[in-house]
């Protein structure tokens, strides 16, 4: 199955959850993928694993110093961009707290991975996703979203407006850059099984959430779309 062949994505947070089942389904289609992650072990792991079309690059996304390196490794890596997925994710102090027991870096670090990382990112991936545009790929910034940023859940403030935030972002980056052919979607994957959940929430029962490798195929069939 190779519907993605020659297909360029990058991919924030790639060495766990869904960002992992992401470089592992769309690769699978024939995808040139790379991907993001601060710890370098997870990121040599998962490199070696998928084979010389995937691409470890170690990074923090909520590092503004980072954000230019891993724009050129990415661009370096692949080519060019035709997909940008904006995956990784902090979730604020954990456990989770009431706002007014938040401490003001917890939200910070959330914002800052949340909203000002893929903001940076993507900008500093944009001429090259306009370049995709051009010679007609279809290029495609996915934002990955949740219902906290539509939902105020107590406990959840400084993830949910983050989110929020991303997901507002995201609508305006898709009105204003319509001229160029650079699409723009937030997607909320669901409550999943992985570890930013079992964080969350430890005492869920993880019979009834997602498994990330579903979600990628629905992202997959968004990608192709
Ligand atoms: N799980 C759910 O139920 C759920 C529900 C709704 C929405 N979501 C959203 O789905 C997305 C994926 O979540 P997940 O549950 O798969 O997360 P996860 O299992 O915690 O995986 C997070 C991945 O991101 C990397 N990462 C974290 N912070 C980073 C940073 N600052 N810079 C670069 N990489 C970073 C991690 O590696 P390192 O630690 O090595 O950096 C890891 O590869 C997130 O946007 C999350 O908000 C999740």
């Amino acid at each position: 199955m190779q519907q993605f062949a020659g297909k360029r994505v990058a991919i924030t947070g790639g060495t766990a959850g869904l960002g992992l089942a992401l470089v592992h389904e769309l690769s699978a289609r024939g995808a040139d993928v790379a991907f993001v992650a601060r710890r370098p072990d997870g990121v040599t792991r998962v490199a070696q694993e998928y084979g010389s079309r995937v691409h470890g690059i170690v990074g923090d996304v909520a590092v503004e110093a980072d954000i230019h390196r891993i724009a050129l490794q990415v661009l370096g890596a692949l080519g060019g961009l035709d997909v940008l997925i904006n995956n990784a994710s902090d979730l604020g102090p954990v456990p989770l707290q009431l706002l007014a027991d938040t401490e003001c870096e917890d939200l910070e670090r959330a914002l800052a991975t949340n909203v000002v990382g893929p903001f940076r990112l993507t900008k500093a991936l944009l001429g090259s996703l306009a370049a995709s545009a051009r010679e007609h790929r279809r290029p495609l910034v996915l934002n990955i979203s949740s219902d906290a940023a539509v939902t105020p859940y107590p406990g959840w403030g400084a993830y949910g407006a983050s989110k929020a935030a991303l997901r507002h972002m995201t609508s305006i980056w898709e009105q204003e850059l319509a001229d160029t052919g650079v699409r723009f979607i937030s997607f909320d994957p669901g409550d999943m099984d992985t570890a930013l959940h079992a964080a969350a929430m430890p005492d869920a029962d993880v019979a009834t959430l997602k498994r990330p490798e579903v979600v990628a195929r629905e992202l997959a069939e968004v990608l192709a779309s």
